[in-house]
């Protein structure tokens, strides 16, 4: 039985796919274009893939945006990325409301400008009880930091080492609540995890595509969830 638009049984579907949206540098230059504008192309891009996720009925999209290490690019381009986490916020909150999805932010909000933290809170705040789509922002974002930020917690609120479990470490991730990502696809054909949800992948199929971010289109996203379907997954066992 399928109600996806693929030809997928729905139980087939999986339910976290989480994405680095990688290649938009490339697709700029390779049109001779600048940097930004293949971030610009990237979030155009996003807003289509966000419709596709709930369309195929994905439930959960977890968006890789700025990570802690992207502080390194020149300061323009991080300019340019704060500059389209806001405008995002400002032109698409309402539709993405109206369409049911929930945004929640995960890494260091309190890192952020000011302007934009208030900003974040207010679409959490606004979405909050919305459920066709949980859409995770990766912003400021790092898989080590993450866990670091766990373990300070953790120590924090004077937890005895004994007391330690898989379930609770993943209770003091940013991800508290979210299934672990089924899916994580990769664009632009780099072979690496870049510190993206590394406690959360261990045992996450992996879709690498060479295709650059702003071109990786419904089809193609298509195909990927059909691949993942045809995956044989067996969590360490045989
Ligand atoms: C990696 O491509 C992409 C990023 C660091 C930013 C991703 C951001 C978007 C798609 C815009 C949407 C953003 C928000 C805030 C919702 P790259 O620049 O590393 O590409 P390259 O490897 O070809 O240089």
């Amino acid at each position: 039985m399928s109600n996806s638009p693929l030809n997928i049984p729905i139980e087939k579907i999986p339910r976290h796919v989480a994405m680095i949206m990688d290649g938009n540098g490339r697709w700029a230059i390779s049109r001779g274009l600048p940097r930004l504008a293949g971030h610009k192309a990237g979030t155009e891009n996003l807003r289509r893939v966000i419709r596709a996720s709930v369309e195929f009925g994905v439930k959960y999209l977890t968006i890789y945006a700025f990570s802690t290490e992207n502080w390194g690019r020149p300061p323009e381009e991080v300019q340019g990325l704060m500059y389209i986490l806001q405008d995002v916020i400002d032109k698409e909150l309402g539709e993405l409301n109206k369409e049911g999805v929930q945004l929640r932010h995960i890494g260091r909000l309190e890192r952020l400008d000011p302007r934009i933290q208030q900003k974040v809170l207010k679409a959490i705040d606004l979405t909050k009880n919305n459920d066709k789509l949980i859409l995770n922002v990766a912003f400021n974002y790092g898989g080590r930091d993450e866990i670091v930020c766990a373990i300070q917690k953790l120590m924090n609120e004077g937890i005895r080492a004994e007391d330690v479990t898989d379930e609770l470490v993943s209770k003091y991730m940013f991800t508290v609540g979210v299934p672990d990502p089924d899916l994580i696809i990769r664009t632009s054909g780099e072979l690496r995890v870049s510190n993206f949800l590394i406690w959360q992948a261990a045992y996450s199929e992996w879709y690498i595509t060479p295709t650059f971010w702003p071109d990786f289109d419904r089809e193609e996203y298509g195909r990927a969830l059909e691949d993942f379907a045809n995956r044989d997954r067996r969590y360490g066992k045989i």
